[in-house]
């Protein structure tokens, strides 16, 4: 099949390479120059692990090309994937669908033949609906369907997600709709993947309750870590615990520095948003909402706790700046409420993240910038792990212990085992689970 991918970014670049993988016939559209530029030179514009390889076998075998043009894409095209982004609209946290709108009014003014629109990114209720009107009044001669097909790949494993999902949820208004989506999806369909056929609306809906389901999980975990840390309990073992019943799932039990991203803090949001909209108020999403914003800035609090109550004139060492291990992506990234809250009670940070710190440079300032994990701690009093990245998993502890001023580390990710901390002579706090201390010292 033809497809044209509007929107080049993490989800429609891995999707439009992902289905010109499966043997489609892939045109990626995006109106960032620089970013079209990069991709037509072989240059990946995000990191991505194993994306540069998947497009350049998909780009050598004729299946896989990228233009500004959005025409020409539409016009080739017996599906059109609407994949750009949908942020937080500034002041009332519902969804931004200024990019969706003009997208879908640029694929109306292209049109030449049946075409079906399939919206990809992440929308709220009602949304195709809307796509569909503005299609219609831009071009009333049009022949098109609008079908919804969210997507639920995670940054840093986004190929094997989009290769080998859980699920695949369409929602489609026909059975000529339903033929194309199942033609894309082919071989997933004979790999027996579920693929959910669904309304339009319930398609949409689905991927804001599983994005605010798993924050909430998130969240219900690192409320839980509080408590452990005030009863002397590990919440590790708790996880586990309460992991292994099937009911409740071992995923998305890690206690950490609450959720960031370029999903679910605003798709949370947003959720929160369409509920008032409705007069359907989702308190419980709304409270998880409230949580984990507080959360990032109590994780400052807890670092300059374990600098001894003040980090003015002290400096910390910051490992790892993106929201998590595998992407580039800084969007909502926990250490973005973090850093300056440590700079403005006084701190001079020094930090360094394998992949992030390009666009770290953009959102931060006056951060020491380091080139691996033992310059930052150079003379810093106190060093926090952000990020669980593997290279700052097994990390020379000796060598880190004599770089610190002081050996003490705020492990946000409970990356490290307590008892080899106290070995490695560390004052070590994490999350939810008691804190290490040396001899002699008390917590
Ligand atoms: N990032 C994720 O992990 C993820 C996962 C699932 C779903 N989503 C959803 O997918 C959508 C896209 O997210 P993303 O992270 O890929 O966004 P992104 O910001 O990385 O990429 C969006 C791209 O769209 C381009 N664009 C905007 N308007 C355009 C237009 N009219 N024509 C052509 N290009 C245009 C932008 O230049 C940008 O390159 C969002 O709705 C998001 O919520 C994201």
């Amino acid at each position: 099949m033809r497809v044209a991918m509007i929107g080049t970014g993490y989800v429609g670049l891995v999707s439009g390479t992902c289905f010109s993988e499966f043997g489609h016939t892939v045109v990626c559209v995006d109106k960032n120059p620089d970013r079209i530029g990069a991709l037509q030179r072989g240059e990946i514009p995000i990191f991505e692990p194993g994306l540069d390889d998947l497009v350049m076998r998909n780009v050598k075998a004729g299946r896989l090309s990228f233009t500004q043009d959005i025409k020409a894409a539409v016009q080739g095209a017996e599906a059109v994937f609407i994949a750009v982004g949908t942020p937080s609209r500034r002041g009332d946290g519902e969804a931004d669908l200024s990019y969706v709108y003009a997208a879908a009014k640029e694929i109306a003014e292209a049109m030449s033949h049946f075409t079906l629109v399939v919206t990809k990114s992440t929308v709220p209720v009602g949304t195709g609906r809307e796509v569909e009107r503005i299609i219609r009044q831009t071009r009333p001669d049009a022949d098109f369907e609008v079908a919804s097909n969210p997507e639920f790949l995670r940054e840093g494993a986004a190929i094997e997600d989009f290769m080998r999902p859980d699920r695949v949820v369409c929602g489609v208004e026909s059975d000529r709709a339903r033929e194309i989506l199942r033609n894309l999806y082919r071989p997933l369909y004979l790999n027996e993947t579920p693929i959910l056929f669904t309304a339009l609306e319930t398609a949409e809906l689905i991927k804001y309750a599983a994005n605010a389901f798993l924050a909430m999980k998130i969240t219900f975990i690192n409320e839980i870590a509080d408590l452990c840390e005030k009863v002397n309990v590990n919440v590790q073992d708790v996880s586990r615990g309460i992991g292994l019943d099937g009911r409740i799932g071992s995923k998305f039990l890690h206690a950490g520095p609450g959720y960031g991203g370029s999903c679910f803090p605003k798709d949370t949001q947003a959720l929160v948003a369409t509920g008032r909209k409705f007069s359907s108020p989702l308190q419980i999403i709304e409270t998880v909402v409230a949580i984990n914003d507080t959360r990032k800035r109590r994780m400052a609090e807890k670092i300059i706790a374990a600098s001894g109550g003040s980090v003015r004139g002290k400096t910390v060492a910051v490992l790892g700046l993106t929201f998590k291990p595998g992407t580039d992506d800084m969007r909502d990234s926990p250490s973005l409420d973090i850093i300056p809250a440590l700079q403005k009670a006084g701190a001079v940070v020094r930090a360094y993240d394998p992949e992030g710190m390009h666009e770290a440079k953009k959102l931060l300032n006056e951060v020491v910038w380091c080139q691996d994990g033992y310059e930052a701690a150079e003379g810093a009093d106190v060093l926090a792990i952000l990020t669980e990245w593997n290279q700052f998993r097994a990390m020379d502890l000796a060598r880190l212990k004599e770089l610190l001023k002081q050996p003490v580390m705020v492990d946000l990710r409970n990356i490290y085992k307590p008892a080899e901390m106290e070995q490695a002579g560390f004052t070590y706090y994490s999350v939810g689970r008691p804190p290490v201390m040396p001899a002699g010292v008390s917590a």
